[in-house]
C-alpha cells in the first residue's frame, strides 16, 4: 500500500478551454492541488479515464445528459470505480431534476451547474486546501454530532446512518419517558441523499428552501421542518428537488447543527460523497466521523484520506471505522491487519451482510430494529449504538432538559 499524497488531484476533462481555464484560474496557486486537465469528453477518453480513476482524487467532466456516448462511459467508470475518486458532471444549469437523476443512476456523485462551476470551484479549493478556523463553532454544548462518511458509494453510509440513529434512541419500557433520549437525523447528501426513503418519509424541501432563502435556520423553522417519527427520531431528509450543491451555505450549515445540538442529545449527519464546501462547519463540530467501508485496498485509502482530511481540521476527533458487509472475523487475515495499519485504527465495528433484513427494511421504509431487530445486521446495528453511547456519553444537562 502506497503512502497516500497528501496533494489533492484533480482531473479536469472538457471540450470548451473556456471551462478549463475557468477551473484553473479558480484553483489559483494553491499548492495544496494539482489540477490536470483533457480537453476532450469522457467518452472519448475510453481507457484512459479509468486508469484516471487510480491517479486522481477528484475528476470533472463537462457533459451533456442528453449523451448516450458519455452516459455509457459513465456507467463503465462507475462501475471500474473501487476506491475514493469523486466523479463530478459539469452539466448546464438548467438541467432538469430528470436529467441529474439519469447522471446520477449512471454513477455520477455530484452535478455542478456549469456557469457556477467557478465559484463552486473556489469553495473546492478552500475545502481541499486549509482549514484557517481550528475552533469547534458554537457555545453551550449540547449534544453530540456523529458524522458518517463512506469511503466508496455503496458502502452502506446511509444505512449506518439511519440505523444507528434509530438505534441511539434509548427505548426504556413500554412507554417513552422524559428522560429518553433526543436524536436528530440529518442528511446532508443534498443532491442524492436517501435517508427519506429509507424511512419513507413524505417530500421534505426544507433544505431546498433554506438553499432558496439564503435565511439562516432557527429552532422554531427546524422543529416545524423536521419529520418525527413514531420511535421519536426528528429527521431532515434532503430535497426530493435539486439542488445546485453550491446553494447551501457554511453559515446556514453550521447554525442549523447549532440549534439541533442543543436541542439534541445526539445530531446524526449522513454526508454526501463529495466533500463540498459547506461540509466544513461539520469537519469543525463533529464529536465522532463513522467511516463506513470495506476492506478492499482503494476503500482503505480513500478512508484513510477521508479520515486525514476531517482530522487536520479537528485533531481530537473520535473515528470510529465500521466494515460494512462481511461479519467481524474470528481470525483477522493478513489484509484486515494490513488495512487496521494503513488506518492506524482497530477495526472494531463490522456489520455483517444482510440483504435479507437491509432488503426488508428498505422495502418497508423502517428502520433494521423494527423490521428484522434480531437479524444479524440488527444485532451488528445494535452493538455498534452501544459502543457509540458508550463512547459518547450523554452530558447529563442535555437528556435532563
Ligand atoms: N450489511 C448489509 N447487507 C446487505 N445489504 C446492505 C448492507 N448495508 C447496506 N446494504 C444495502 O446496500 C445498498 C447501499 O447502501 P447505502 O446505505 O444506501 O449506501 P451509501 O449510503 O453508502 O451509498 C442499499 O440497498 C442497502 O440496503
Ligand atoms: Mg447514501
Amino acid at each position: 500500500m502506497t503512502t497516500p499524497d497528501s496533494r489533492k488531484s484533480i482531473l479536469v476533462i472538457a471540450t470548451e478551454t473556456g471551462v478549463v481555464e475557468a477551473i484553473g484560474a479558480a484553483m489559483g496557486s494553491n499548492s495544496a492541488v494539482r489540477v490536470d486537465s483533457q480537453p476532450t469528453t469522457l467518452a472519448e477518453m475510453n481507457g484512459r479515464a479509468i486508469k484516471a480513476l487510480g491517479d486522481y482524487d477528484v475528476i470533472l467532466f463537462q457533459t451533456s445528459p442528453d449523451d448516450e456516448a458519455d452516459l455509457a462511459a459513465i456507467r463503465t467508470l462507475a462501475e471500474a470505480r473501487r476506491g475514493g475518486t469523486v466523479l463530478v458532471a459539469l452539466a448546464d444549469g438548467n438541467i432538469p431534476l430528470s436529467k441529474a437523476r439519469a447522471l446520477s443512476h449512471a454513477g455520477v456523485d455530484e452535478v455542478l451547474p456549469l456557469p457556477r462551476v467557478a465559484a463552486e470551484i473556489e469553495r473546492e479549493v478552500a475545502r481541499l486546501g486549509r482549514f484557517a478556523d481550528k475552533a469547534h463553532g458554537g457555545a453551550g454544548h449540547q449534544g453530540r454530532i456523529i458524522a458518517v462518511a463512506q469511503a466508496r458509494g455503496g458502502a452502506g453510509s446511509t444505512t449506518v446512518a439511519v440505523n444507528l440513529a434509530d438505534r441511539l434512541i434509548e427505548r426504556k419500557g413500554m412507554f417513552r419517558r422524559k428522560s429518553q433520549t433526543r436524536v436528530a437525523l440529518v442528511d446532508l447528501d443534498l443532491q442524492f441523499g436517501t435517508v427519506g426513503s429509507f424511512l419513507d418519509l413524505p417530500d421534505q424541501d426544507t433544505l431546498l428552501q433554506l438553499a432558496l432563502d439564503g435565511t439562516i435556520p432557527d429552532a422554531n423553522f427546524l422543529a416545524q421542518s423536521m419529520t418525527r417519527m413514531a420511535s421519536g427520531l426528528s429527521v431532515l431528509a434532503a430535497p426530493a428537488r435539486f439542488a445546485p450543491l453550491d446553494s447551501l451555505r457554511p453559515d446556514q450549515v453550521a447554525a442549523m447543527l447549532d440549534v439541533l445540538r442543543a436541542t439534541h442529545d445526539y445530531v446524526v449527519v449522513d454526508l454526501p460523497r463529495a466533500l463540498v464546501g459547506w461540509i466544513e462547519p461539520v469537519v469543525q463540530r463533529a464529536d465522532q466521523l463513522i467511516v463506513v467501508t470495506d476492506t478492499a485496498v482503494s476503500s482503505i485509502r480513500h478512508c484513510r484520506r477521508l479520515i486525514d482530511f476531517f482530522t487536520q481540521d479537528n485533531p481530537s476527533l473520535a473515528v470510529e471505522v465500521v466494515v460494512n458487509h462481511q461479519a467481524r472475523p474470528l481470525i483477522r487475515s493478513r489484509l484486515h491487519r494490513e488495512a487496521a495499519r494503513a488506518l492506524d485504527r482497530r477495526l472494531d465495528h463490522w456489520l455483517p451482510h444482510d440483504p435479507r433484513a437491509a432488503c426488508a427494511a428498505c422495502d418497508r421504509g423502517q428502520p433494521v430494529s423494527v423490521v428484522a431487530p434480531r437479524s444479524a445486521l440488527g444485532r451488528a446495528i445494535a452493538r455498534l449504538a452501544r459502543s457509540t453511547r458508550a463512547g459518547l456519553p450523554v452530558a447529563a444537562q442535555t437528556s435532563a432538559r
